[in-house]
């Protein structure tokens, strides 16, 4: 199939470009570069041993989107492109309903403009607000707490109606958990801008001496050992799963052999992992401690979140492959390769120290 990638030069667009190649796709990328370099795509030709078609565009921009779906006989769209980040989101909430919601709309106006109408969308686990009961399924009751997560409400809710108008729309909105780790190539990974916000890419720079130690938001949770537990899952998994849903939306998407416009689907494994159950996996992995201290909750953090994965197995045949391990390996290599002065300083620190 010929698929436009927005924000494909982001980390799990990229990712998704390498699996949707190896099996045998045409794409598109198109980003404007916000939270990527147009360089990825010389690093996912260097993967895929062939060159990736890259555009530089807004998806804002409806009438360059309008152009991109024709001149590439556009079949099936993936909408990465948005701005993620919850405590920005708080910060600057205008910018997020533009990027998020205003985009969306924009790229469904050029797709309904241009007849294209099978779209993967990216959602987020944070839809599910602070769970009422775990594993989540997809039925469980929907909120949000910040600007970020309520663009990805909006957005839920905007494709239903537009699936709901014309039978023609295949949907499928996928609500990812906690993606993490890399490529085994090293080549790509998560772009960072300052000091992670998140649990893996923070442990990573721990390990690598970059950052002093980590703070672990709370032990007083009622989990395990009082720590957060998330479901973290391989970033090639989360790709495949886009592979499976681009499968059964071109196969004629269909639930309990009943036709469908719009489907829902969690991609995560199903399991949950506190943050001292990574901490100490990473430091197996990596051979490199990880200091760390309590500290206060983060304020808006739940205590504990994980997938039901039945739903993904049953309409999409997907389910995830990789372990703890090898998320926590992918997501030293990437340390190690993206930020090699980094981890050479900290080595040099070491010794001396
Ligand atoms: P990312 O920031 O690495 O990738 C997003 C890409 O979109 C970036 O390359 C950025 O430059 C581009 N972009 C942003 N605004 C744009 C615009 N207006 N026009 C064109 N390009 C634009 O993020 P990611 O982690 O790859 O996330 C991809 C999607 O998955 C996002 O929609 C995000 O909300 C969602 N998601 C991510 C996570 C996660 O933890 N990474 C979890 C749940 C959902
Ligand atoms: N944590 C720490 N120290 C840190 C960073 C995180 O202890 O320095 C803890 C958090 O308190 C939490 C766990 O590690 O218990 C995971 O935190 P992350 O920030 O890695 O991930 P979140 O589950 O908070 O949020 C992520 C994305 C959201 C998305 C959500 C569900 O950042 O955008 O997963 O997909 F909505």
């Amino acid at each position: 199939m010929n698929i436009l990638l927005t924000g494909g030069t982001g980390y799990i667009g990229s990712h998704t470009a390498v699996v949707l190649a190896q099996a045998g796709h045409r794409m598109v990328l198109l980003d404007n570069y916000s939270n990527s370099q147009p360089e990825v795509g010389d690093r996912l030709a260097q993967i895929l041993g062939q060159p990736v078609t890259q555009i530089e565009g807004d998806v804002r921009d409806t009438a360059r989107l309008i152009e991109t779906l024709r001149q590439y006989a556009i079949e099936a769209v993936i909408h990465f492109a948005g701005l993620k980040a919850v405590g920005e989101s708080v910060a600057r909430p205008i910018d997020y309903y533009a990027h998020n919601v205003q985009g969306t709309i924009s790229l469904l106006q050029a797709m309904q403009a241009t007849g294209v109408k099978i779209l993967v969308f990216s959602s987020s686990a944070t839809v599910y607000g602070d769970p009422q009961y775990l594993p989540l399924d997809e039925q469980h009751p929907l909120s949000a707490t910040n600007p970020y997560g309520r663009s990805k409400l909006h957005i839920e809710a905007m494709l239903a109606d537009v699936a709901r108008s014309d039978d023609h729309w295949r949907i499928i909105c996928l609500r990812y958990f906690n993606p993490v780790g890399a490529h085994e190539s090293g080549l790509i990974g998560e772009n960072l801008r300052g000091a992670p916000n998140n649990l893996m890419p923070f442990i990573a720079q721990v390990a690598s001496g970059e950052q002093p130690w980590l703070n672990v938001y709370g032990n007083d949770y009622p989990t395990p050992d009082g720590t957060g537990v998330r479901d973290y899952i391989h970033v090639m998994d989360l790709a495949e799963g886009h592979q499976a849903a681009l499968a059964v939306l071109s196969a004629g998407l269909e639930v309990c052999s009943q036709p469908a416009h719009l489907i829902t689907v969690n991609l995560g494994t199903g399991q949950g992992y506190s943050v001292l159950e990574i901490v100490k996996a990473f430091e197996a992995v990596s051979g490199r401690a990880v200091p760390y201290q309590i500290a206060p909750r983060r304020p808006g953090d739940i205590a504990a979140c994980y997938a039901q994965v039945s739903k993904a197995a049953d309409v999409l045949g997907w389910q995830a492959r990789r372990g703890l391990q090898e998320m926590c390996a992918s997501a030293w290599n990437w340390q190690v390769q993206s930020r090699p002065g980094a981890v050479a300083k900290a080595r040099c620190y070491r010794l001396s120290t």
